[in-house]
């Protein structure tokens, strides 16, 4: 394989688009961590991708791990997605509960730092590229998002730091803002109350939501992934 890419929430939204895309390459083996497998993807041969049920939620487990060292070669290319992410509760700090509060930051934050430590560990003597799929919030405060836009910027920084110290070996750093997408995050969006619902709205009622597809495209091109 030339490629292998290990991805987190690849069964729906942006992460099934990452699939799609990476699946027209037939030297690229997909290595999804989710829950669940899309249909479109049942059947597909073990050698193209490779499921390992997981719920971010739950204690890191590294079995993945030992599949993707059988078939990885010399010049194997490795990417990391760090995709799968949880927006809710959309609430108001105060009016959280424990496990909202627990939940967020494993799925967010924990599972997704216990991974690129893993791979850090493992796979340094191969070209690895790891993307993080970033978000506005990481940056924007945006009231009731408290726990997400968090998780966000932790990530953010957690790969700018890590940019900063292997920024002469073979692993690349790439945190990308995919823009506002039509996946289910934005109908969790649209059914929560927060000061700005109304604008994600409208987003929506005004057709300015960017299709995950044309996401996934995009961030291909921005990692130089065809070159
Ligand atoms: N949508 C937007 O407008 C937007 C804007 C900026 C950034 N982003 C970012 O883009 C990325 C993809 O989001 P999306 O729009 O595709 O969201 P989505 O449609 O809600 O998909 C979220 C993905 O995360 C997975 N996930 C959630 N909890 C999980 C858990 N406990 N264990 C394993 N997987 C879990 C989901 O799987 P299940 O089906 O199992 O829940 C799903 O595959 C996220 O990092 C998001 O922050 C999205």
């Amino acid at each position: 394989m030339n490629k292998i890419i290990i991805i987190t929430g690849a069964n729906r939204g942006l992460g099934k688009a990452l699939v799609d895309l990476a699946l027209k390459d037939d030297n690229t083996l997909i290595v999804s961590l989710s829950r669940s497998l899309h249909e479109h993807h049942e059947g597909i041969s073990s050698t193209r991708l490779l499921f390992f049920k997981t719920d971010l939620s739950e204690p890191f487990s590294n079995a993945f791990l030992e599949q993707v060292e059988s078939s990885i070669l010399p010049d194997t290319v490795l990417y990391f997605f760090n995709n799968a992410s949880i927006i809710l509760p959309i609430a108001k700090m105060g009016s959280f509960k424990d496990l909202d509060i627990a939940t967020s930051i494993k799925v967010n934050v924990q599972y997704p730092v216990n991974l690129i430590n893993a791979l850090m560990s493992r796979f340094s003597t191969h070209e690895t590229v790891l993307v993080n799929i970033s978000s506005g919030a990481a940056n924007n405060p945006i009231p009731h998002w408290s726990l997400y836009g968090a998780s966000k910027a932790y990530m953010n920084q957690i790969y700018k730091v890590l940019a900063e110290e292997n920024a002469a070996n073979n692993f690349t750093f790439y945190t990308i803002d995919p823009g506002v997408l039509d996946t289910g995050m934005q109908v969790q969006i649209r059914k929560n109350i927060f000061p700005k619902q109304d604008y994600f709205k409208a987003l929506k009622d005004d057709d300015k939501l960017m299709q995950p597809e044309d996401a996934a495209l995009k961030i291909f091109h921005t990692i130089n992934y065809y070159e």
